[in-house]
């Protein structure tokens, strides 16, 4: 098991990644096919959320405070520059997995699985239904940019839901509070409702808080489809996807793409179980499958 930063720092317990998915799941019990169903009102919704937040795990309290706390407008373009240029490694995408799979949380062995077994498990929902191979990869690979903790990130600038920076953050975001210690709150070329954007200039202007979605989307740019890149590069956004906010920074292309968000989305969140795929038996299909639309090697 790969030892994080700092031991004594909350936030980087090994089990915060997997205490921050299973948050998700606690704050949206309901999958968006169900939710669209059978409309939660919206009012209860804002009271289970607000519920959730005064009941949230300490560990994910505190990994939220740090998240808000950092996640500046120039830390994101910081970050950027560090990663996008892509100099850290040489991998293959199941080679990728295999790395990313060093990222144990091994706190509770009986209901955790492992990174590649969480990317096996969304992938192999999505095959079940008989859905497009573009989106079999996309579930495998969704997780993939987590690679980012291995090289020594922490978790507040890996997972967690993101949120546009460069402009006013939504009270829609989990735990807003935690916002007034973020710099930019104060900033009055970045908190106003636009910020550094225009009204409607589209999402792909927009910079959200730095995370293992956006380093994936930019590596898999050339080779997916654009239903596939706005799965890789909005999951994590759920004051959009979820929540509903941020649509005047949406151009038309956004707003058609978003149902394919909330597809992807009850694959990540709601295909959790007990039984783990097996690598061993499925490597010859996905290795197949990458090949299909990635090169042998990438630059990570
Ligand atoms: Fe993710
Ligand atoms: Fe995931």
């Amino acid at each position: 098991m790969v030892k994080l930063p700092d031991d004594s720092d909350p936030t980087q317990s090994d089990d915060v990644m997997e205490a921050w998915e299973d948050s998700l799941k606690e704050r949206y019990p309901k999958s968006p096919q169900e939710e669209a169903f059978n409309p939660t009102d919206p009012n209860k919704k804002q009271e289970a959320f607000r519920n959730y937040e005064e009941n949230a795990r300490p560990s994910v309290r505190a990994f939220y405070e740090q998240n808000h706390r950092h996640q500046t407008y120039e830390f994101v373009l910081d970050k950027k520059r560090q990663y996008l240029g892509f100099e850290k490694k040489t991998m293959g995408i199941w080679e990728a997995a295999e790395y990313l799979n060093q990222l144990v949380d091994d706190s509770d062995p009986d209901t955790n699985l492992s990174q590649l077994q969480h990317l096996l498990q969304t992938s192999e929902a999505i095959r079940r239904e008989g859905r497009p191979r573009w989106m079999i990869l996309t579930g495998f690979i969704h997780d993939l940019g987590k690679v980012l903790c291995l090289y020594g990130e922490p978790q507040w600038a890996v997972v967690g839901d993101t949120f546009p920076v460069g402009c006013a953050f939504s009270d829609r975001i989990v735990f807003p509070q935690f916002f007034d210690a973020n710099p930019d709150s104060t900033n009055p070329e970045l908190n106003s409702k636009l910020g550094v954007y225009e009204h409607g200039c589209g999402l792909d202007k927009v910079h959200l808080s730095w995370g293992h979605d956006e380093y994936i989307y930019h590596m898999a740019k050339p080779y997916l489809p654009m239903e596939g890149l706005y799965m890789l590069r909005y999951h994590s956004f759920y004051p959009w996807h979820r929540e509903g906010q941020y649509d005047y920074l949406c151009d038309e292309t956004d707003r058609s793409m978003l149902k394919w968000v909330l597809d992807f989305n009850q694959y990540d969140l709601y295909t959790k179980s007990h039984e783990p795929p097996d690598p061993v038996a499925l490597k010859p299909f996905y290795e197949d499958l990458i090949g299909e639309f990635f090169p042998d090697k990438l630059k990570w």
